[in-house]
């Protein structure tokens, strides 16, 4: 396959998702990474197949007091640039391949080994300060391709469709487009019909909307979505983050952040019911959205045009004219 989107920056994880010492299997663009994480937060990256018989490093284990990665095979070891080891010593030239990564905070960004074509953006730093990071929802590997899940975060009529049975959005108008090259903002207004006794307590974080609210959306291509809604819980903007691990396999997870501004929240119990309730609503989006996305056939030409396509022409135009060969 052709690499999809060379030389963009990919947000490959948040460090939360790596654990500590515990090997973090990462594929983009078809190439197997592991990266794993010591106690003082230093974060490793090397390329996933054991130079010796091809096992995958990533089903090895790490050894603390090294900082090295033994593979699961025949117990080789390895540091942090690729190195054979004996006793946490290296002997000779790398023969595995780092991966560069570019570890901005809890944010570990990479560009898969092609050269640099956009620097990384500072989006979910400028619209988090102050705020406390609540977790990572939705991770998992949609079986489709990038294209298709990039679009259904620029589609403003999918809504109802996709998301009809939990959020009962009766409309959603948008009232602002902008887009300066790479970053777009959205404006939006939800209009949604009450939820039942039975939907809220099947999914508390429903209590969290009202039956109309503003969000803002603001994206920087390829990677990040930011979702900010004016929600009775606070400020919660969700960044919903995208890279390509196949042609036909799209990575997803979603950060979230939040600030209670209800007061209520602020108690130990109810904040853990809010963060659990908000981690818990996120899933169920990306899991709508990617039951979406694995059930369509192959692209065609559309015959029919609805409303507010112009944002996802735009993310598409962005894609066609990065990736011309397709
Ligand atoms: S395959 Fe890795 S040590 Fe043999
Ligand atoms: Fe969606």
């Amino acid at each position: 396959m052709l690499p999809i989107l060379p030389g963009a920056p990919w947000l490959v994880a948040h460090r939360s998702m790596l654990g500590v010492n515990q090997p973090y299997k990462v594929t983009l663009n078809c190439q197997d990474y592991v990266l794993w994480q010591n106690t003082q937060r230093n974060i490793f990256a090397l390329e996933n197949t054991c130079p010796h018989m091809q096992a995958p490093l990533s089903n090895g284990w790490i050894c603390e007091s090294h900082d090295t990665i033994t593979c699961p095979f025949h117990a080789l070891e390895f540091d942090r640039e690729g190195r054979l080891c004996k006793d946490g010593l290296a002997q000779g030239q790398a023969v595995v391949q780092p991966l560069e990564l570019h570890i901005k905070d809890d944010l570990i960004w990479t560009y898969g080994g092609f050269e640099p074509r956009l620097p990384i953006p500072d989006l979910i730093p400028r619209r988090t300060a102050g705020l406390t990071f609540v977790g990572v929802a939705g991770e998992k590997s949609i079986h489709a391709d990038f294209l298709s899940c990039i679009k259904i975060n620029y589609d403003f009529n999918h809504q109802n469709g996709s998301h009809r049975k939990s959020f009962k959005i009766k409309d959603n108008p948008v009232h602002r487009f902008e887009s300066d090259g790479y970053f777009a903002k959205v404006e939006q207004t939800f209009i949604r019909e009450r939820n039942t006794l039975k939907e809220i307590l099947a999914n508390p974080g429903l209590i969290s909307m009202p039956q109309s609210y503003n969000s803002n959306l603001e994206y920087t291509f390829p990677s990040t979505t930011m979702f900010d809604g004016d929600v009775d819980f606070g400020q919660i903007p969700q960044f919903y983050i995208l890279y390509p691990e196949t042609d036909r396999r799209t990575k997803t997870f979603v950060l979230c952040y939040g600030e209670w501004k209800n007061p209520l929240f602020q108690l130990p119990g109810l904040n853990v019911l809010a963060k659990n309730a908000l981690l818990k609503a996120t899933a169920m989006v990306v899991e709508q959205d990617s039951a979406t996305l694995e059930s369509l056939y192959p692209q065609q030409k559309p015959k029919i045009r609805l409303p507010k396509e112009e944002i996802m022409l735009y993310v598409e135009k962005l894609y066609r004219e990065w990736q011309p060969h397709e």
